[in-house]
């Protein structure tokens, strides 16, 4: 494909006229990889084809939500008969009720949820009510979390423990987040000092268990367990953001992979999105009925949305849902994902190009170094210039994943034994490039 011919090209002009960027959303527009966008025309399965009806395996799936690839017939259809029923009604349906008692039934943790339209909405909420519930204004969040474009949670980098955090964004004053303390992800000589220092003032703890902001982290056991239990100690809330790992690393999200690790081990409020919706914009938080009465209606904490729990996206999540608690569902999902990465680290490693890799569920991250990192600014060692030299390399060789090396990647139950062998020998032809 030569720049002349490409179709991508020149509706990647046209958007960035009307669109600042070009894009709905940052990552989308290539700006940490270069080069061109490609402008999804259709996808079905594990596949997506762009403007040039060039057909790419895609292991993005719409950042997490697609975990049953694209147009699976069961969800299409559900979606064809909610649309025929309306569109959005303002008032309360019996889809809604069933779409909060799967989650519940799913998730032990839950008693009450409520359902919102996208990740942002769940998590900015999620803090309201756990400052609500605890009359504490204090927030902790950790370097390379993210937990959406709430103007609190915007800050990503603490200078140190008693540090409270400097917005990453334009637009945020400072005293918005003058109460969210930022800490290093799986430090828990942090956590405990901050702990001392802070505990009494703080609301609650947020963290993505699994982080797929960073490329793909995981809290460690030890970690896990001191979240849990100065939380407990200090009276405040242990929120997890599941918006990306929950029913993606497992049926129960991260919560139950470390349940089986830690004793009674549960949050106090979990925060959900994509999956959940199935691509559609769908998000939910949820958790001990004690908490979730302080929202409007009930209680003090208002919080509301004209298209919360709207009738398409809930006869969305609810298909899938059930499609995703089918037995032997994770199993396969778990194997496709494990013989990727497999498949990825031996081509690496013939190749002497230094790599690493992790998965959980249909999650998984790779970094192009030896050892997998523990935080963000180990993540950030990452070479992004041969990053780049991968994304671009795969790219030609119709093969998407995430661009920008701080994503973690996601394998659908669409992706077939010989997508992943084409993708382990896209990457391959690649290492040899980069030795
Ligand atoms: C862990 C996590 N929390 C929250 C969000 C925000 O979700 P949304 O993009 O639906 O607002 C994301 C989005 O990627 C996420 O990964």
């Amino acid at each position: 494909m030569t720049p002349s011919t490409d179709l991508n090209i020149p509706l990647f002009e046209r958007a960035k006229a009307v669109i600042p960027g070009g894009v709905n959303s940052p990552v989308r527009a290539f700006r940490a990889v270069g080069g061109t966008p490609r402008f999804v025309k259709r996808a079905q399965g594990a596949y997506f084809w762009d403007a040039n009806d060039q057909r790419f395996i895609d292991y993005i799936g719409s950042w997490g939500p697609m975990i049953l690839g694209h147009g699976h017939p069961a969800v299409l259809e559900a979606v064809q008969k909610a649309v025929l029923e309306g569109f959005s009604f303002g008032a309360p349906t019996e889809r809604e009720v069933e779409l909060a008692e799967e989650i519940l039934s799913i998730m032990p943790s839950m008693e009450m949820v409520r359902l919102v339209s996208s990740g942002t909405e769940a998590g900015m909420s999620a803090i309201r009510l756990a400052r609500g519930a605890t009359g504490r204004s204090k927030i902790i969040k950790f370097e390379g979390c993210y937990h959406g474009h709430a103007d609190a949670l915007l800050v990503k980098a603490g200078s140190g423990l008693a540090t409270f955090g400097n917005a990453t964004s334009a637009g945020v004053p400072p005293e918005v987040v003058q109460h969210t303390l930022v800490l290093e992800y799986n430090n828990v000589q942090q956590l405990e000092e901050a702990f001392a220092l802070h505990g009494k003032d703080i609301a609650c703890l947020m963290i993505e268990p699994i982080a797929g902001n960073m490329n793909f982290v995981r809290a460690s056991v030890e970690f896990t367990r001191r979240c849990r239990e100065l939380c407990t100690q200090y009276g405040a809330l242990l929120v997890y953001d599941e918006v990306m790992t929950g029913f993606r690393v497992a049926l129960g999200g991260a919560q139950s992979v470390y349940a089986q690790a830690i004793p009674g081990f549960e949050p106090d409020l979990t925060v959900m999105g994509k999956v959940i919706g199935g691509g559609m914009p769908l998000a939910a938080f949820g958790g001990k009925r004690a908490i979730m009465e302080h929202l409007a209606p009930l209680g003090g904490v208002y919080q509301a949305g004209t298209l919360s729990g709207n009738p398409v996206a809930t006869a969305c999540g609810l298909a899938t849902l059930r499609e995703i608690r089918k037995p032997g569902f994770y199993e396969a999902l778990s194997a496709s994902t494990r013989s990727l990465v497999d498949g990825l680290k031996a081509a690496a490693d013939a190749e002497g190009v230094p790599f690493s890799v992790d998965c959980q569920g249909g999650m998984f991250g790779f970094f192009l170094m030896p050892e997998l990192p523990q935080n963000y600014p180990q993540v950030m060692r990452t070479d992004s210039a041969r990053f780049n030299q991968l994304f671009h390399g795969l790219l030609d060789r119709g093969v998407y994943i995430a661009p920008a090396l701080y994503e973690a990647g996601f394998v659908s139950a669409a992706h077939t034994a010989d997508d992943i062998a084409a993708t382990v020998d896209a990457a391959r032809a690649v290492f040899q490039t980069m030795r």
